[in-house]
C-alpha cells in the first residue's frame, strides 16, 4: 500500500515537472486578459483576428504557429511600433523562438497595421507589460 502511494506521488510530480517543461518550450502560451478597448483598438483586434490570430492566438496569447505578442520582449522599448510594422510588411526570420519564420503580411495596408499595433499595445498595457529601455 505504502509503495503504491509513493509511486503515484512520484508519477504526479513527474507529470507536473513535464508540464512545466512543455509550457516553456512548446506552446509558449500566456494568459491574456482583454481590457475595455478604444474604438481603434477594437478595429485593430478584428484585423488581428483575420490576419494574425491563426499564428499568434486570438488575443496575442500565442498559438501553434507563433509566439505570444503579449509578452515582455515585445514591450514598446524593445519592439517599437516600427518593429511591428516592419514585421508585418517584411516578415521576420526566426530568432527569438522556434516557430520558424513569419511571412510578410502583404494583404494588409498600412492603416490596418496601425490599428493592429494599437490593439496589441492596449492589451499589453492591461497585462502589465511596461516600456523598458533597450540595452542590448
Ligand atoms: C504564419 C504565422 C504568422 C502570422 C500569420 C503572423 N505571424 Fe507574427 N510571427 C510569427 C512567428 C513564427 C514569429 C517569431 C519569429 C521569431 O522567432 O522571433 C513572429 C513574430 C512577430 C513579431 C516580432 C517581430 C520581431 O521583430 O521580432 C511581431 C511584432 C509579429 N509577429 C506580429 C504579427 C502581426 C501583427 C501579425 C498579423 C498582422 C502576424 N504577426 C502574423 C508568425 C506569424
Amino acid at each position: 500500500m505504502r509503495q503504491i502511494e509513493k509511486s503515484s506521488l512520484m508519477f504526479m510530480v513527474s507529470m507536473m515537472l513535464s508540464s512545466f517543461i512543455w509550457a516553456d518550450h512548446k506552446s509558449a502560451h500566456v494568459d491574456v486578459k482583454v481590457p475595455e478597448l478604444t474604438v481603434k483598438a477594437v478595429k485593430g483586434g478584428q484585423i488581428f483576428g483575420v490576419n494574425c490570430a491563426g499564428c499568434h492566438g486570438n488575443n496575442g496569447e500565442g498559438g501553434s504557429g507563433g509566439p505570444p505578442l503579449i509578452h515582455d520582449i515585445y514591450n514598446p522599448g524593445h519592439h517599437a511600433n516600427s518593429a511591428f510594422i516592419q514585421a508585418m510588411q517584411k516578415g521576420t526570420r526566426s530568432h527569438h523562438w522556434r516557430f520558424g519564420d513569419m511571412p510578410a503580411q502583404k494583404q494588409m495596408g498600412l492603416s490596418d497595421m496601425m490599428f493592429v499595433v494599437k490593439f496589441i499595445r492596449e492589451v499589453q498595457q492591461a497585462n502589465g507589460i511596461k516600456t523598458k529601455t533597450h540595452n542590448m
